[in-house]
């Protein structure tokens, strides 16, 4: 068996301490830094006063907010850098950009998962630009996506878009039951139920956004727009906010008088491509 590498871990918040943790369970030495001391050492690390200290690691595992915070730590003295913080493909590109100026062998990639789930194989770790995955399996299953550095982030916010956008209508959807005093565990199950049935017709849709042939006998964009126009009302008449159905009612709506209301819904793609 081959020696482990030495691994640091720059940033101690809720997932980086996940990721410290994991490495330590792993068998991996390894080096923790944070810009500041209040957040507790990961047991069985080792705290690096510096970046540079930490940067003495065969590889550098980056989990920090932003990469506004993280590009000015980053140095020529990293070997091989790991980049964890999630950001924008073109944040990515030029990120990957900037360690093949300088030497340095990078991997990006982004974690579909929750700090509590690090270290199983229910975390899904994606990357892109270099197939090498280094540490990754200590965190979930490393997925490659592609050569091209940006994927992972692109990958990454499509993802989470698709998330937050069923968490908006949910909350939405929350606020307007419970305005007839409907409970959340009593609506909770119809509500998943529903979104079993709404992921089954996403494969046929994805396929009618590519060959672009938006006929259909199941349902128009005109009854959707009819429908969403009643949701916007239906909360407007309870107090409720309406900026999610009144943003998709309207994003429809110009579809629709762009020659698609007998098409399919998947035709509102050709307003987003615009
Ligand atoms: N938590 C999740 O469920 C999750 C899931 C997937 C991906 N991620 C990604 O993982 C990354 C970290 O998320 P997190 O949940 O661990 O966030 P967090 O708990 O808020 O931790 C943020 C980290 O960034 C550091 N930081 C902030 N501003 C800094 C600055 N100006 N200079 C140096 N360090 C700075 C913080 O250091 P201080 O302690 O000094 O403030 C801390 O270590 C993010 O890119 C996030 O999108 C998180």
């Amino acid at each position: 068996m081959g020696i482990k590498k030495t691994v640091s871990v720059l940033g101690l918040g809720r997932m980086g301490s996940a990721l410290a943790n994991a490495l330590v369970g792993e068998g991996y030495e390894v080096t923790v830094w944070n810009r500041s001391g209040d957040k507790p050492t990961p047991a069985g690390t080792k705290r690096a006063a510096t970046p540079q200290e930490a940067f003495k690691s065969d590889v550098v595992v980056t989990c920090l907010s932003t990469y506004d915070v993280q590009q000015p730590l980053l140095t020529n003295e990293i070997k091989t850098l790991v980049n964890l913080t999630s950001g924008t493909p073109e944040q990515a590109r030029a990120t990957a950009q900037w360690a093949k100026a300088n030497g340095v062998e990078y991997v990006d990639g982004v974690i579909m998962a929750v700090p509590q789930q690090i270290g199983t194989a229910s975390a899904r770790i994606l990357f892109s630009g270099n197939e090498n995955h280094h540490v990754l399996q200590a965190f979930g299953e490393p997925v490659h996506l592609g050569e091209d550095a940006g994927l992972a982030a692109l990958y990454d916010l499509a993802l989470l878009g698709v998330m937050w956008s069923v968490f908006g209508g949910y909350l939405q959807a929350l606020a307007l039951v419970g305005s007839a005093g409907i409970a959340p565990g009593k609506f909770t199950p119809l509500a998943t139920d529903w979104l079993a049935t709404v992921t089954t017709f996403l494969p046929e849709m994805g396929a009618v956004t590519q060959s672009r042939n938006y006929e259909t006998d199941v349902s128009a964009l005109d009854i959707n727009v009819s429908g969403l126009r009643l949701l916007t009302e239906a909360n407007r008449e309870q107090g409720l906010d309406t900026t999610v159905p009144q943003a998709l009612h309207d994003l429809f709506e110009r579809a629709q008088s762009n020659g698609h209301g007998a098409h399919s819904i998947a035709s509102v793609i050709e307003e987003i491509r615009k």
